[in-house]
Order: structure tokens, then sequence, then C-alpha cells
């Protein structure tokens, strides 16, 4: 089957690694070849700028500056690892891409669509995940989560209302691109979300093997 690029996105305390190692388990089972990754970050070089961009000490770091960060790793992170798997064959799954850059730096810091549209096809191209699955839960439950593992970044300090702008901004995207973007409550057990990742995952195998 041709190669599949599939993004994990969600608020903060959704659950993302678990339910990512979920789906490359369940894959794999199926013969798939996968490689999973994160953003930002991915790579050596993207993930140092990770840590200048989640760095507690980074407290005056424009909005301008944040957004070019993170698109300088995505292209990093698509030219060194993303492409090359995706040419090789194997499918790509990614913690996190371009749909959070809409979320946290549009609705969150409240940055243009425009710009990151522009900037989205200077760096991607034509490139685009092929499905995104957004973990949706309240953002109280997810801080609740997120700050249960410690001490939190430069991102995860700013307010609730940055978070539930985040949180709608995700959900108006499922909303406008639904053959793209699965939405699944994250907010109960896990293994209740896993049932609705195997629902989807088994609905997009079936149209994949027909377009193979
Ligand atoms: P993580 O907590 O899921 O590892 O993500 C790291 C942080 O980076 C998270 O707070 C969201 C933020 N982020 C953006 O603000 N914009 C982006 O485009 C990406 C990929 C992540």
């Amino acid at each position: 089957m041709q190669s599949r690029f599939i993004t994990f996105e969600g608020g903060e305390g959704a659950g993302k690694s678990s339910n990512m190692a979920f789906v490359a388990d369940w894959l794999r089972a199926r013969g798939v070849e996968v490689v999973c990754s994160r953003e930002p970050g991915g790579t050596e070089l993207a993930e140092q700028i990770r840590e200048l961009l989640l760095a507690p000490a980074q407290g005056e770091m424009s909005d301008g500056a944040e957004l070019l960060l993170i698109f300088a790793a995505r292209a990093q992170h698509l030219a060194e690892k993303i492409q090359p798997a995706l040419a090789a064959g194997s499918w790509v799954l990614c913690d996190r891409f371009t749909d959070a850059t809409y979320a946290y730096q549009g609705g969150g810091r409240g940055l243009s669509v425009d710009k990151i549209r522009r900037l989205e096809q200077l760096v991607q191209g034509d490139l685009r995940p092929d499905l995104t699955l957004l973990l949706d839960l309240p953002v109280a439950v997810g801080m609740q989560r997120a700050g249960k593992r410690g001490d939190l970044d430069r991102i995860e300090q700013q307010s609730l209302d940055f978070f539930e702008r985040i949180r709608t901004t995700y959900l108006q995207r499922a909303a406008d691109a639904p053959e793209r973007i699965a939405v699944v409550d994250a907010s109960c057990e896990l293994v209740a979300v896993q049932q609705q990742l195997q629902r989807v995952l088994e609905q997009r195998w079936a149209l994949w093997e027909k377009e193979k």
C-alpha cells in the first residue's frame, strides 16, 4: 500500500504519545513499516529549536519569532526525516504538525491564518497529512493531566483562555476538513480512546486498500 502521513493533534494532556504508540502497533501488525516522530523536533537540529521554543527562560520571544522557529524546525524535519521516510515507502506518524501551528500560533497567539498558510505552502509545498487524529478533551481536564507531569514549559504556562482558543481552533479545523481530521473523544479512559481510534483506522484502512 502507498505510504501515508498520519498526524496526532490535541491540547495539553490529550494523551498523544500513548495513542500514537497504539496506532503504530496497529499498523505494524498489518505489515506496515512505521516511522514515529514529533514536532517541534524529530531531528537533531529541530530538537535544538524545540529547546529554544519551550525553555521557560525564553519569556520575551516575539510571536513572529516563535512562528518562524516552528517552521524552521518543520523545514528541517521534512527534509531530513519525513520526506525520505515517505519516499522509502514507510508510513510516518507525527505527534503534532501544522494544525498545531494554526491552533497555537493562530488561535492561541492571534497570528493571521493567511500568514500561516503562506508559510505552510512555502515550507511544505503540497505535502499535507493523509489523516489527522484530533484527540479532543476539555481544557481543564487536559491541564490537570499535563500539570501532573511536573514543571510546565513556556507554552504550557499560558492562560486557560489561550488553551480554550486552541481547542476551538482545532475543532473548527476538523469541522472544515472532516475528510482529513477525525475527532476522537480523549476525555475517557485510554481503552475507550483506543476503541475509537481503532474504528477510525479500520474505516481508513478499507478506503486506502481500495486506492492501492
Ligand atoms: P508537545 O507538548 O505536544 O510535545 O508540544 C510541544 C509544544 O509546542 C506544545 O505546547 C504545542 C507547541 N507547538 C506550537 O505551539 N506550534 C506548533 O506548530 C507545534 C508543532 C507545537
